[in-house]
This record gives structure tokens, C-alpha cells and sequence, in this order.
């Protein structure tokens, strides 16, 4: 209990430490001065030779990568996230312009390592996006990038998310070789933006009211998706409760035959005008069924008419939101758990991390 700094649970612990750890993680890294990135543990020849980029992953990371692959694209380089254990290097083309991505908290999860040596076997160029220093990832990659998150004791990962969409985000920009000023500048100002949420969250209040439900819906577009993705993950690690994520356009192509009266829509309303309006769109369908609609969103102001809550973030670059985004989905996990008295740092039949394929 003393490590939990007087929080009842290491994951609380952790969620709040998440301005540090995306502080620790940016440092000596972002000169915004200067106006550059510097990733020195980026080899030049990675810098200058990649032309396409495949991620490999498992649970969470794998999520960080769908939302790092989805920047990567936008700046013009090819990606693509492969879950780990369905990676197969032999029927995946790898160029000589390929760089493979393992993406791992531990740095030992034995689905990530696997992909990992095949992609090794096929002459790629690897890099390790990792917490830990010195672990199989890191050693068996051509290169490794520290995440920085400090320990996770949590079986729910939740400041490593953060540190690794943090780390995905510099790492898309260098190779990019995009740097915008607004870019350095708005993650120079995250951990005060996470802090934001942390002090102003009314995540608690929201989990009372929907906690008794049948199950949780999770819905995002764009960078947001992967959010999505993840917030319904870390509901049923930890509450053991149904929960889903889907891509909002995806709602009316099937699952909206599960949503009722007793299933709270957890949306996640950012972006675009555009992305906006079709996102409320999604909205209003499940509304019409009489869904609870729980709103999380940079502006309260065009989802007042349609989400019973609303869970605001602050404005930033449009990059960094989902990062925002999964904070207030954390603390809404994490409140629902905790009011059904799971044992939240513990779930049963998980473990933090997998060594066996
Ligand atoms: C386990 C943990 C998850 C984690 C996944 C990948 O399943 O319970 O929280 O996301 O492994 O772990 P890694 O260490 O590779 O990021």
C-alpha cells in the first residue's frame, strides 16, 4: 500500500501520473525553442531510409499502433498495425525500405517478440517502442525508443498508453520530417492539458449513473476509433462487464441490433467539422433507441442537444486529443469497477504481461 501514494489502487495511481510520465517522456526530446524533435535513438539511417512503416503489437499497444499508424498515413508514410500473433512475415512484403515497429509496455510479451523475430528473419530493419530498458524487445531490435512511463504496476495499462501515442506521435513526425511549431508547442502544454482533466473529470458521477447497464458501447471516428477501442478494452478488463468499440460509421452495419435503453454509447465527439456532424450522426441513431449517450468531446456546445453526459477535454492539436480523449474513458472505467468492488488492480485470468504465445 505504500506504493500507492495513498491512492487505493496502483491504477488510479497511474492514471494520475500521467502528466509526469508524458513529461519525462518528451524531455530533452522537443525543442520547442529550436523548433525541432530530436529522437536520438533514432538511427540516420532509419531517419532517411524508411519509406513504409509495420507495426506489431498485442492489447493495448496494439491500439497505440492503430493510432500511430493513422498519423504515420496522414504524414504520407505508409503504416500498417498487425496484431501480433496474426503477423506473418512470410506473406507480409517486406521492401528494403520497411521498417518494423514492435510496440511493447514489458518489452516481453511473447506474441510481440515472435512477430518481432520473424520480421528480424525477413531482413527488415526493427525498432523497439518500449517502458523497459534492456528487455528482449529493446536488445532484439536494430534500435529501441524509450516510452519513459516509469513502472506500471496496474494489469490494466493506462500512463503507458498515453507515453506510447505520445512517442508514436514524435516518432511519425520525425520521420515525417514534419516538425509544426504547433506541434512541438501543444506537446509541450499535454501534461498541463491531462492535468485539466484529471482535476476537472466528472467521470465518477457518470459511472454511478450508468453502472448498472447490460453493457458498454464504445464509438469514434478517425484517430479516435482506436480510443475507442481501447476505452472498451479497459471496461472489461476491469469490470468485468460487456463492453465493445466500434468505428461510428460501423454502428448502423450491425451492431446497432444490441443497443437499448440499458446499453450506455460511450462517443467520442472530436475532430473535423465534418468528422463532428457524422459522429453526431451516429449519435442520434442510438439516441432514437433510447441509448444513454455519454459525450466526451472539446465543446460541450454541439452535443448538449443529443448526449445525456458530457466529458469535456481541452482543446489542442488535433493530433493529441485522443490522448485527452482516453483519460476521461480511463477514469470512467476505472469508477465503474471500482463501484462494482472489482479487485481493479488485479483482474482474474490476466496478466500484465504475456510471455507465452
Ligand atoms: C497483457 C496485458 C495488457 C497489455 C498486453 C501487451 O495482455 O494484460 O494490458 O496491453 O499484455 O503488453 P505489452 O507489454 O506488450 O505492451
Amino acid at each position: 500500500d505504500v506504493g500507492k501514494s495513498g491512492y487505493d489502487h496502483y491504477m488510479l495511481k497511474e492514471i494520475y501520473e500521467q502528466p509526469r510520465a508524458v513529461r519525462q517522456c518528451t524531455r530533452g526530446r522537443v525543442t520547442e525553442m529550436a523548433g525541432s524533435l530530436e529522437l536520438s535513438e533514432l538511427p540516420a539511417s532509419v531517419r532517411s531510409g524508411t519509406d513504409r512503416v509495420q507495426l506489431v503489437g498485442c492489447g493495448t499497444s496494439f491500439y497505440a499502433m492503430q493510432y500511430g499508424a493513422s498519423l504515420l498515413c496522414e504524414h504520407g508514410i505508409p503504416a500498417q498495425p498487425f496484431v501480433a500473433s496474426e503477423y506473418d512475415a512470410d506473406s507480409i512484403p517486406i521492401e528494403p525500405d520497411t521498417l518494423v515497429v514492435a510496440v511493447t509496455q514489458s518489452g516481453e510479451t511473447a506474441d510481440t517478440l515472435g512477430a518481432l523475430r520473424a520480421a528480424n528473419r525477413a531482413g527488415a530493419t526493427t525498432l523497439a517502442v518500449t517502458n523497459v530498458v534492456g528487455s528482449s524487445a529493446a536488445r532484439e531490435c536494430d534500435a529501441a525508443v524509450y516510452i519513459r512511463a516509469g513502472p506500471e504496476i496496474s494489469v490494466a495499462a493506462t500512463k503507458s498508453f498515453a507515453s506510447q501515442q505520445v512517442t508514436l506521435a514524435m516518432i511519425a513526425s520525425v520521420l515525417a520530417e514534419r516538425q509544426s511549431q504547433p506541434f512541438l508547442g501543444a506537446l509541450r502544454d499535454l501534461p498541463s492539458r491531462i492535468q485539466h482533466v484529471l482535476d476537472t473529470s466528472s467521470a465518477r458521477h457518470v459511472a454511478e449513473e450508468i453502472v448498472d447497464a447490460d453493457a458498454y458501447f464504445f464509438v469514434g471516428r478517425r484517430y479516435q476509433y482506436p480510443v475507442a477501442l481501447e476505452g472498451a478494452l479497459k471496461m472489461k478488463e476491469i469490470t468485468y462487464e460487456h463492453a465493445e468499440g466500434f468505428a461510428a460509421g460501423e454502428l448502423k452495419h450491425g451492431p446497432l441490433a444490441l443497443v437499448t435503453p440499458r446499453t450506455p454509447v460511450v462517443a467520442l465527439v472530436t475532430g473535423s467539422e465534418d468528422v463532428v456532424d457524422r459522429t453526431l450522426g451516429t449519435v442520434r441513431e442510438v439516441e432514437a433507441r433510447g441509448a444513454p449517450v455519454v459525450a466526451v468531446t472539446t465543446s460541450s456546445a454541439p452535443v448538449e442537444p443529443v448526449a445525456d453526459y458530457v466529458l469535456e477535454v481541452p482543446e489542442t492539436h488535433r493530433h493529441l486529443v485522443p490522448i485527452l480523449t482516453n483519460v476521461q474513458l480511463q477514469l470512467l472505467a476505472y469508477w465503474t469497477a471500482d463501484l462494482l468492488g472489482r479487485p481493479i488492480d488485479k483482474p482474474r485470468n490476466l496478466a500484465k504481461s504475456v510471455t507465452v504465445e
